[in-house]
């Protein structure tokens, strides 16, 4: 339809009809028992009412959706199409590594090409839009929902969510095998206070603006077609009803001119939060924040159409948001063609295809981390390997968002090791408790893979804690493998940094796995018998413990700088029982080859306007495998009107070596690197 004829259809809504297009629910509401991602509500509505609301949460399945679709056409007074939206995360059948793993794979082509084959099989499906990319930065891995983030860093984040962007949106947003994105959580929702999911935060403008808002602001640059408002507050102000985020920060400081979207029933939770009277109260600041649609609460439905007859409520406000969602099914084509890619036919093709399955195992091996090796990896391939811990057998571990995924398709641990390795032989111990005699056998193991951390339940959305430390029950299997057998390789699952420092000191070898995905533990399996050289880097930091969290590689000097020094100094900053620096820092992470890095120049010492800097360096790969090194820029402004980060990252770029081969790695410096707010928060 044209711009013209959008509007036109818009005049002839009545007041209800518009209120309805900005009302969201789960499939419970229409007789379906889809996926339910929130607390249960019950709403007062007349038995069609749910049919004439404008999108649909959660619902998916190609005949379902064409089925529902003209269900809900047909109570439509307009035949208005709906949106089906879901959260297709990391992945729709074929889950991939959940997305802290795919930012450390430090290369945004995968996390597009990840982006990419999630919407092709959702589309497929019949889903229209997902609520995707979330970019919180994460720095504090209490909160359990860091798994669901691509990491801590601005900059990374900013490269993951324009590469996620694209991928699931392609060019053309209507085009065959492409979805509308949702970037998430607006905002800053990855720093509640003490880690507690759901609240508040306390971060000060400076710390919005420089840091936390930027990969939203890349989101929105790379033209993401929805944004969603964060359950927290931002200010005091929950994110939902916060004119100033929403008005003067998204719509006219970044120019977004998409849909906005509530997190599940949070505009109605601005009641419990006290800052709304009542759902009215809450209906009326939210519309006027500029919140187009109402996810699962009944604030808009009970009462967006009456504050507009009441005169408190000005209709253009109505209208602009349903002039939004509007030309948003427009740009999905849907007025043309409501069920755009729903096809059985293309579900029995697409899903899970070999395209894909080769990705979740290519993706696995990029983005897992290898945090140490003194020798034990690669593994021998005709070696007798013990394989331990229950967490070597569980199929959970694709992720606690993959919820559309088929867990019964995951492959294992040890049933990718046989299956990497069939001239192995393996004894599975794939348990967490073991007896002597068993011990005895794993002591004459010629070497060990111990499966340690966590599955996808304790983490992802509410699953806080307060501890991060590996489980007691892992530490003391850790001591009796490693006393038994000291050629131990630990794999640590889990969808958050975990707390390792016994570990760390003795384990040979620690792999950090994430949580792989579906066919994930093949790629893990890979790196073990060395038929891929690892190249991810932490996209967050692994404290030392909990009380170092919030933490980042990102810190500021103090006035009172720890010298560099192990001992604990008095009248310093810094900590007398644990050391002030991650156990593993953002960034780093090993191969089976070194890179070496030499003739570091730059083109000129003086930046002036305009002028650019080049920046070259030239990396080698010392070893005898190919590799793939991510080449890390970071800069440092010494002195500023505010105080500045010791290193904030600045270029990526991940390129491949062959074994002995040198490249010249260049990085642009220019004005644009340096901006950053200052004392007056202008961005200079
Ligand atoms: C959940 C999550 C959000 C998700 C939404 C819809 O509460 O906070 O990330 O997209 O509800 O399921």
């Amino acid at each position: 339809m044209t711009l013209d004829e959008i509007k036109k259809l818009l005049s002839e809504m009545s007041l209800e009809e518009k209120a309805e297009q900005l009302v969201q629910l789960h499939g419970g509401f229409f007789g379906d028992v889809g996926m339910i991602t929130g607390p249960a509500a019950e709403f007062k509505m007349d038995a069609d009412q749910p049919y004439r609301t404008g999108s649909v949460l959660g619902e998916h399945g190609a005949r379902h959706l064409i089925d529902l679709q003209n269900r809900m056409m047909a109570k439509q007074p307009h035949k208005i199409p709906a949106i089906f939206m879901a959260d297709v995360i990391h992945g729709y059948k074929t889950a991939f590594p959940v997305p802290i793993a795919i930012g450390s794979g430090f290369d945004p082509d995968l996390a597009e090409e990840i982006a990419s084959a999630a919407a092709e099989e959702a589309s497929a499906a019949g889903v229209h839009a997902t609520f995707s990319p979330m970019v919180d930065l994460v720095k504090d891995s209490r909160w359990g929902r860091c798994m669901e983030s691509t990491g801590e860093d601005p900059y990374l984040n900013s490269l993951m969510a324009r590469a996620m962007v694209k991928g699931f949106q392609g060019d053309d947003v209507s085009a065959k095998g492409k979805v509308a994105a949702c970037v998430k959580h607006f905002a800053a929702y990855g720093a509640p206070v003490a880690g507690r999911d759901y609240n508040v935060t306390e971060i000060c403008e400076h710390t919005l603006f420089d840091e936390y808002l930027k990969p939203y602001r890349a989101a929105v640059e790379a033209g993401v077609k929805l944004v969603m408002t964060a359950f927290n507050t931002i200010d005091r102000k929950p994110c939902s009803t916060n004119k100033r985020l929403l008005r003067d920060v998204l719509r006219k400081d970044m120019g977004f001119e998409g849909v906005v979207i509530s997190d599940y029933n949070a505009i109605g939770e601005t009641v419990i939060q006290g800052s709304s009277e009542d759902r009215r109260d809450a209906a009326k600041k939210s519309l006027e924040a500029g919140c187009d649609i109402d996810m699962m609460s009944d604030c808009y439905l009970s009462s967006a159409a009456d504050l507009v007859k009441s005169g408190e409520l000005s209709e253009d406000i109505l209208d602009e948001a349903v002039l939004r969602v509007l030309i948003l099914k427009n740009e999905l084509g849907l007025f043309e063609n409501p069920y755009k890619d729903a096809s059985e036919d293309a579900e029995r093709k697409i899903i899970f295809s070999e395209k894909f399955r080769e990705l979740s195992r290519r993706a696995a091996s990029e983005t897992a981390v290898l945090l140490k090796n003194d020798g034990v990896l690669p593994l021998s391939k005709n070696g007798r390997t013990a394989v331990v811990g229950s967490l070597a057998d569980d199929r959970l571990i694709v992720g606690s968002w993959a919820i559309f995924a088929d867990e019964s398709k995951t492959v294992t641990l040890s049933e990718a090791l046989k299956e990497i390795c069939p001239e192995t032989k393996f004894e599975l111990f794939c348990r967490n408790e073991l007896t002597d005699t068993e011990l005895s056998e794993i002591a004459n193991c010629s070497a060990v893979v111990l499966a340690i951390g966590e599955n996808q339940i304790p983490t992802g959305e509410s699953m806080s804690v307060a501890d991060i430390s590996i489980a007691q029950k892992h530490k003391d299997l850790f001591e009796k493998v490693i006393s038994a057998n000291g050629n131990t390789v630990t794999v640590v699952f889990g969808g958050r940094p975990l707390a390792m420092p016994l570990i760390a000191e003795k384990s040979p070898a620690i792999l950090e796995a994430w949580l792989p995905g579906t066919l994930g533990c093949l790629g893990i399996a890979d790196i073990l018998f060395g038929n891929v050289n690892p190249s991810g880097r932490l996209s967050m930091s692994i404290p030392y413990c909990s009380g170092q969290l919030p933490i980042s590689y990102s810190q500021f000097m103090t006035g009172r700088p720890k010298p560099d020094t192990d001992k604990f100094i008095r009248y310093v900053s810094n900590y007398m029982d644990v050391p002030n620096k991650p156990l593993y820092s953002f960034g780093c992470g090993l191969s089976y080859t070194k890179a070496e890095y030499s003739g570091v120049t730059l083109s000129s010492s003086v930046l002036t306007p305009g002028s650019k800097i080049k920046a070259e360096v030239t990396v080698t790969n010392t070893g005898s495998m190919a590799m793939k090194e991510a080449v890390q820029l970071y800069i440092r402004d010494v002195k500023g009107s505010v105080v500045r980060p010791l290193r904030e990252l600045k270029g990526l770029k991940k390129v491949l070596l062959a074994p002995g081969e040198s490249k010249r790695v260049e990085f642009e410096i220019n004005e644009d690197m340096l901006k950053f707010y200052d004392a007056d928060m202008n961005y200079v």
